[in-house]
């Protein structure tokens, strides 16, 4: 079976990176220069991302870029800002160890809760974040433009929430409603019954993020952040 390590991404991984992008984004590809931007952030003293690229270890594809995965760290809060797996690697379990690096990124950041936003469409995406325990929290309108596409916000409660941390109402959800200008996901004060998200069908259905920034992430204010692809 083929070997496939895991690392930090760096800038030489971007060509790569970028030519996978664009054949599992098509619709909303990252830039390379958004791509720079993020990694520019992944290194330091203040670094509040983690980036990692899966590739061939050994072999005639030995060095092959074959995934890659991202997660912003704001305010105790990660956010998942993309996972991608080549198709040939697809069900190989790949998604799910670059989803585990993401998540002890998070631990190591001391996030109390992680996000993510999915395609509503991308039910492949969202049963892997399912298994991880991630739960949906809410619907962001059209949040994939020019699609036009909804967003399925789900959440994962991290170990320190749960353990008693600050954040410890894990009944606590989010409130859409809260995101008027785009640039925030997450209101704590905000709560609503969990009953109402035992299953996708039922999560809070908002239309608040309508303005311009929908389809963007909250955490690095620039343009395409957070894509969700489909099956
Ligand atoms: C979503 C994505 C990252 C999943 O990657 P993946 O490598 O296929 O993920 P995994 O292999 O861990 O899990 C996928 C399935 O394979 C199964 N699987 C895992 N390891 C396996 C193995 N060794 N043998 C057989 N099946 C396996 C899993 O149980 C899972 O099954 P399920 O979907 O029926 O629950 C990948 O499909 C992708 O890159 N999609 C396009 C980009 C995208 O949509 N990204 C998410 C944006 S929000």
């Amino acid at each position: 079976m083929e070997t496939v390590r895991v690392r930090e991404m760096r800038w030489w991984d971007l060509p790569a990176v970028l030519e996978l992008e664009r054949a599992l984004f098509p619709q909303d590809a990252w830039s390379k220069g958004l791509f720079w931007s993020e990694l520019a952030h992944a290194r330091g003293a203040n670094a509040n991302r983690r980036y990692v690229v899966a590739e061939s270890a050994a072999g005639d594809t030995a060095g092959r870029v074959v995934g890659y995965a991202g997660l912003a760290a704001v305010d105790g809060t990660g956010d998942v800002q993309t996972i991608a797996v080549a198709t040939d690697h697809w069900s190989t379990g790949l998604g799910s160890r670059l989803l585990r690096e993401l998540l002890a990124a998070a631990t190591a950041f001391e996030c109390r809760e992680v996000l993510l936003e999915v395609r509503v469409d991308n039910t492949r995406a969202q049963r892997l974040y399912e298994r991880f325990g991630f739960e949906p929290v809410g619907i962001r309108r059209g949040y994939y433009q020019p699609g036009n596409v909804d967003a399925l916000v789900m959440r994962l409660p991290t170990e320190t929430e749960s353990d008693g941390g600050p954040a410890a109402d894990t009944d606590a959800v989010h409130d859409i409603d809260a995101v008027q200008d785009g640039n925030a996901v997450q209101n704590t004060d905000a709560v609503q019954d969990t009953d109402a998200v035992q299953d996708t069908d039922a999560v809070q259905d908002t239309d608040a993020v309508q303005d311009s920034n929908a389809g963007h992430d909250i955490n690095a204010g620039q343009e395409g952040m957070t894509h969700g692809s489909t099956d």
